[in-house]
């Protein structure tokens, strides 16, 4: 037959328990609203594409846009500088792609870029730089024409993020 003293411990184990389980579902109460928020559903992460038009950008002009916090550079490239991406030999590259990669076929003249340097995520300077695309001044990174990595301590040629034409002047990123 148990006696008092082993029953206590059984009592104080299910005291234990019982307020642990209360604990755990109060936290989780004040936890998931924070939770929900980090989880956008569709539809929110749908507003996060953003249409842009194309039709203001000159040959040889670029323009800076933000998409979700980003900086983004939408090139209207000139032939020299389609011909000069073209030539480079892939063994040429840090990061080998070739120019077709990183533009969408029939919209070649178009160059569209994350604003950061692949290095620390400084933003580069256009038309400058060793290879006549561009310079990042933080710690001197050039990328050519094509967007592509050819000197420099950044590793990675600069992030073409998801995009589609949805005619020749309008482009949707995202
Ligand atoms: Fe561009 Fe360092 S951040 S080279």
């Amino acid at each position: 037959m148990a006696t008092q003293s082993e029953k206590e411990p059984n009592r104080r184990d299910f005291l234990y328990v019982a307020t642990g389980a209360v604990g755990a579902v109060g936290a989780a109460a004040v936890a998931w609203p924070l939770i929900d928020q980090m989880n956008p559903d569709a539809s929110v992460l749908a507003l996060a594409s953003i249409e842009f038009d194309l039709s203001s950008v000159e040959v040889g002009q670029s323009v800076t846009i933000k998409w979700r916090g980003f900086p983004v550079f939408v090139r209207h490239r000139t032939e020299a500088e389609i011909e000069e991406a073209r030539a480079v030999p892939l063994d040429a590259l840090k990061d080998p792609e070739t120019d077709a990669q990183r533009v969408k076929e029939g919209h070649e003249e178009w160059l569209i870029m994350i604003a950061n340097c692949t290095h620390l995520g400084c933003v580069p300077v256009g038309e400058s730089g060793e290879y006549d695309g561009w310079f990042c001044p933080c710690h001197g990174s050039h990328y050519d024409t094509a967007g592509r990595i050819r000197k420099g301590p950044a590793p990675k040629n600069l992030v073409v993020p998801e995009y589609e034409f949805l005619s020749d002047t309008v482009v949707q990123i995202g």
